[in-house]
């Protein structure tokens, strides 16, 4: 298994550029299949995500070549509509089939991808947005079932707007003949990204990053060359980074707009933020005061990707901070690690209170999912002597080479194999 190892105390200084978003990317592969003609996309980060994403896609038949970081997706041999649960237990994400399997074939039989280390991630809402447009679902045996043979368009209004069944509904209508309606849809740019990469197929999709999507189904689809937004998740990562380590960075390629709600937090703390295009720079210069209460919310709210982040960054700063997470039930795992530090947090249901203390100190923490992986690596970063994080698999899926980005900022940070 790998670890990181890092030494704490160095500010952050120097430029990064930012990686294509891992949450547009996914669906927008899943997309593919619903033309039946080469799909190129460019600036593909191989997340490990995403490569079990083109795994299930060569699963279904699909010709997958890449060149460089551009990916040819040749979907005109397609010929299995069975995602098998060996993937659906990888990547959450096969769920996102569903949508394209049915626009495609008709048919979709996906495994249940079951919950992750964040909660349980119920389905639920995917399934009742499908019935509404008379696809036939069974579950049995650990598979989802949907037979879209006889589907119809209309009306989907969502009881919460769920990013991942907003995307499979958006799939499953844009070749389904007549209109179709999705209210209290999600509003995340990756919906936005998508809709644009359907449009790019040729499908007509109106509405996203309202809370009301309109699909005019088509009755056939082109191939497209697309290249997805930029992973704003990362770059408000790395904004994190700065804002605790003290120093000057900036993030090319970061959208102002995707991480208004994370900008105006920092803004708060004493860390200066300037936007000039689609850069962002981020200048700290002293220890940062606490930020009184952070909510995590549906886009444009604050996001729940980078909840662990700034909790990591609450331990450190000035004063009490009081932090919210409305969308998973088991989102606070890092702060047993975070406590081995020498933070100062008390959990209480959905609510963590955090205590600012003015020193963390390294230890041997173990990384429990994705963003809490990140949130330990920031509190690494800044903590006296060295601290090691194991189980880094869960943080590559959602960062390309976290160590290598934070190395070029100025970090000392090293990938090691926890045999040697
Ligand atoms: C997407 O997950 C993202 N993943 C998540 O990012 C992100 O945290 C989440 O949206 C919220 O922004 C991808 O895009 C691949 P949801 P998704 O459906 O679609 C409940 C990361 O770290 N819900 O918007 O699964 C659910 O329990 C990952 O990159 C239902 O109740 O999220 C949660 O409380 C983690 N029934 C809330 O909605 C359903 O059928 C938000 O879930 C679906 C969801």
């Amino acid at each position: 298994m790998e670890n990181l190892y890092i030494k704490g105390g160095r500010e952050l200084s120097g430029s990064l550029e930012v990686v294509t978003a891992k949450n547009a990317l996914l669906p927008i592969l899943a997309g593919c299949i619903i033309s039946n003609s080469n799909v190129i996309i460019h600036k593909v980060a191989r997340f490990s995500d995403v490569i079990y994403m083109t795994k299930i896609l060569e699963s279904l038949g699909c010709g997958i070549k890449w060149d460089g970081d551009t990916l040819v997706i040749d979907t005109s041999c397609a010929n299995s509509y069975v995602v098998k649960d060996e993937f659906t237990k990888k990547v959450r994400s096969s769920i996102f089939m569903l949508g394209p399997l049915i626009s495609r074939f008709g048919r979709a039989r996906v495994a249940y991808p079951g919950g992750c280390n964040i909660g349980n991630r119920p389905i639920d809402l995917h399934i009742k947005g499908l019935k509404a447009l008379n696809v036939k679902i069974e579950e049995r045996h650990g598979y989802i079932y949907c037979d879209g043979r006889n589907m119809k368009s209309g009306e989907v209004h969502l009881d919460f707007p769920s990013v991942g069944a907003t995307e499979n509904i958006m799939m499953a209508s844009v070749m389904l003949k007549g209109t179709t309606t999705i209210y209290n849809s999600a509003r995340e740019p990756e919906i936005v990204d998508l809709q644009d990469f359907l449009n790019s197929m040729g499908c007509k999709v109106s509405g996203a990053g309202t809370s009301t999507i309109v699909i005019n189904g088509v009755d056939s689809t082109l191939g497209s060359e697309y290249t997805p937004i930029k992973d704003r998740i990362v770059a408000g990562t790395y904004m994190i980074a700065c804002a605790m380590c003290g120093g000057d960075i900036c993030l090319n390629g970061a959208n102002k707009e995707h991480n208004q709600a994370l900008i105006t937090k920092l803004n708060q703390t004493g860390v200066r933020i300037k936007c000039r295009g689609d850069t962002i720079e981020v200048v700290s210069k002293t220890r940062p005061k606490s930020i009184s209460i952070i909510d995590t919310q549906p886009y444009p709210g604050f996001p729940t990707d980078l909840q662990n982040q700034i909790l990591a960054m609450q331990t450190i700063s000035r004063g009490t901070s009081l932090v919210v997470e409305n969308l998973f039930e088991s989102r606070f795992k890092i702060v047993n690690e975070l406590t081995r530090m020498g933070a100062s947090v008390t959990i209480k249901d959905r609510m963590a209170i955090i205590n600012g203390v003015s020193k963390l100190y390294g230890a041997s923490v173990v990384a429990s999912d994705l963003r809490g992986g990140a949130g330990l690596v920031l509190a690494g970063l800044v903590a006296e002597g060295y601290t090691t994080i194991e189980d880094v698999y869960h943080i590559d899926r959602g960062y390309l080479s976290i160590e290598e980005d934070l190395c070029k900022l100025g970090a000392e940070i090293k990938r090691c194999n926890s045999e040697t």
